[in-house]
């Protein structure tokens, strides 16, 4: 089955594109390549052994959406990564998240109806649960206010598929899997999170203090109500991520999928405070991190993890990975990246 994937290019769609393809599926990569690089192409074919097809597309453009899907008609599926993801950007341009991240939805979604194709894959976050207390949050956890326009951006398009799924002449059955904070890289060392500029997430920033091409990591906080007092999150292997989309697309064409909209965590179920990644990644990489406590970064929460027992029981899908694989992952590909 040919598998539309956008945004595949990027950390979580690199992944991802490359599991599908080990599953057998057949893959076309679109990409606007705003957040990535055409080398990573390569660097995907490199891993699996073939060359993949690619379309540079930017699909908040109705236009080139439309064109670009009609030069794949067959395909039966869509994986749709390409968005805008970083809070506090998001936070100084709005108007940028929201026309890039819903614009291109929906143009994918028209698309999809008009060529009927009928599975979709949508990148949702767990930041749609917003300052839950409800801790681990299940699918059915009520999403609070968004912390960010980022954030909005993703309970709206879980909405807009949602509606869509209620609309009867609609053909389209999606799955929104929210995922929680993906890291490491791939076990080949070819493919890996490859920010542009000074990372705004946590493990690229560990990575390259170690490699040091930053200085010093600040840890942002330690005086939240978690049990050492630094904020608490469900850090899940990008690989473990990845297999999940095969396995919801799996799933999506299989007998026992009755529904035409559904949700599913991904994580691990595991929270994992700062320091505990600092010390995972000391301990994997045999490096001594420089770093120091600095005050709150605004908009964080203090802690979520998963409850993913619905997704691995729905969707057969479970993580293989524990946090050391996660840290141990993202040095071997800073060190290969950086020659070191
Ligand atoms: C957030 C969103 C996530 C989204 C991601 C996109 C929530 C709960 N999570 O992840 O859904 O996909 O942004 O970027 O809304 N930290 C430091 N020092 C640093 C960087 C981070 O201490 O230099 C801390 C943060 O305060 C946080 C943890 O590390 O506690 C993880 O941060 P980060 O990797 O940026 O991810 P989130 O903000 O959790």
């Amino acid at each position: 089955m040919k598998v539309i994937v956008t945004g595949g290019a990027g950390y979580i769609g690199s992944h991802t594109v490359v599991e599908l393809v080990n599953a057998g599926y057949d893959v076309v990569l679109m990409d606007d390549l705003s957040n990535s690089s055409i080398d990573m192409l390569d660097k995907i074919g490199d891993v699996i052994g073939k060359k993949i097809c690619f379309i540079k597309v930017d699909l908040s453009d109705s236009d080139a959406c439309a064109k670009a899907f009609k030069t794949h008609v067959d395909a039966k599926a869509v994986i749709h990564f390409a968005a805008f993801k970083s809070v506090p950007e998001s936070i100084s341009k709005p108007n940028e998240y929201y026309r890039n991240n819903i614009g291109s939805l929906l143009n994918v979604t028209t698309s999809m109806e008009k060529y009927d194709m009928p599975y979709l894959v949508f990148s949702s976050s767990c930041t749609v649960y917003g300052d839950t207390k409800e801790l681990p949050v299940k699918e059915s956890t009520p999403m609070l206010p968004p912390n960010s326009p980022y954030g909005h951006t993703k309970q709206l398009g879980e909405h807009i598929l949602k509606n869509l799924s209620s609309t009867l002449a609609s053909k389209i059955k999606s799955i929104a899997l929210r995922y929680f904070n993906p890291v490491g890289a791939h076990p080949s060392g070819m493919i890996g999170e490859l920010p542009n500029g000074v990372p705004g997430n946590l493990m690229p920033f560990i990575t390259q203090t170690a490699a040091g091409f930053r200085q010093q990591l600040s840890v942002f906080g330690d005086d939240y109500n978690t049990p050492d007092g630094t904020a608490v999150r469900d850090y899940i292997h990008v690989v473990d991520l990845a297999s999940a989309h095969v396995k919801a697309l799996d799933y999506m064409q299989s007998e026992k999928s009755k529904e035409k909209y559904q949700v599913f965590n991904v994580g691990t179920g595991n929270g994992s405070s700062v320091l505990e990644v600092i010390q995972s990644f000391e301990r994997t990489s045999g490096e001594k991190l420089n770093y120091k406590i600095a005050p709150r970064r605004e908009g964080d929460i203090a802690m979520i993890y998963a409850d993913a027992k619905y997704t691995m029981e729905t969707i057969n899908w479970s993580a293989k990975y524990n946090l050391d694989d996660m840290t141990g992952s993202a040095w071997a590909w800073e060190k290969k990246l950086r020659g070191l």
